[in-house]
């Protein structure tokens, strides 16, 4: 079963709550945030208070996607708002063991994400500890860039890394998914689908996502 995520990044800001409702009225699994810093990533989004604002227009799971710097530091915020669904990079994390936990211990579904230069190796130690494991398919930072075909290796050696270990978690991939690139991101064995600009470009939301689904 697909789910798909998608991200407010590319939803008009000035109208978020409708183009929230929007898109769980078009049978969205998930709302994908993108919290930016301006320092691990380019490009600052939001943070906590919008997502403590957005926590009751919508009855889906709140995807937080961190790509900010020190994010132990933030994380008890963002499940105080009503974050769902915590991840956080790899790159971004000295004790990734323990920042996983921190999570947890909170009481929400921890993730953990690759950007696309990291190899699937750097989460072979934690990947008992996650409910989900996402892959960057484009460089953080911006939506509406171009998919990097060669994370599609990394994808599979996931999915296989988890059917070895026998466990049972989402494979999420983030960045230039659409039609085309979802069917070869599901054919590798990704489950979760983010997608901004496929989704929020479009006029017509509930077909993008049936779209995506396949
Ligand atoms: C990129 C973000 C993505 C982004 C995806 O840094 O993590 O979630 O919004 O946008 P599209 O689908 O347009 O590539
Ligand atoms: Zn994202």
């Amino acid at each position: 079963m697909i789910k798909i995520a998608p991200s407010i990044l590319s939803a008009n800001f000035s109208r978020l709550a409708d183009e929230i409702k929007d898109v769980e009225r078009g049978g969205a699994d998930y709302i994908h945030v993108d919290v930016m810093d301006g320092h691990f990533v380019p490009n600052i989004t939001i943070g906590p208070l919008v997502v403590e604002a957005i926590r009751p227009i919508t009855t889906l799971p709140l995807d937080v996607h961190l790509m900010i710097e020190d994010p132990d530091q933030y994380i008890p915020l963002f499940a105080k708002a009503g974050a769902d669904i915590i991840s956080v990079h790899v790159e971004a994390c000295t004790h990734l063991h323990r920042t996983i936990h921190h999570i947890k211990d909170l009481g929400i579904k921890a993730g953990v994400v690759l950007n696309p230069g990291t190899p699937v190796s750097f989460i072979e130690t934690v990947i008992e500890d996650v409910d989900l494991v996402l892959l960057m398919t484009v460089n953080p930072g911006f939506g509406g860039q171009a998919f990097i075909p060669s994370v599609l290796k990394k994808i599979k050696e996931v999915s296989e890394l988890a059917n070895n270990r026998n466990l049972h978690i989402d494979i999420e991939v983030d960045g230039g998914v659409n039609e085309e690139t979802a069917r070869a991101c599901v054919a590798a064995g990704a489950n979760v689908l983010v997608a901004g600009s496929a989704i929020y470009n479009e006029k017509d939301r509930q077909q993008a996502i049936a779209q995506l689904r396949g």
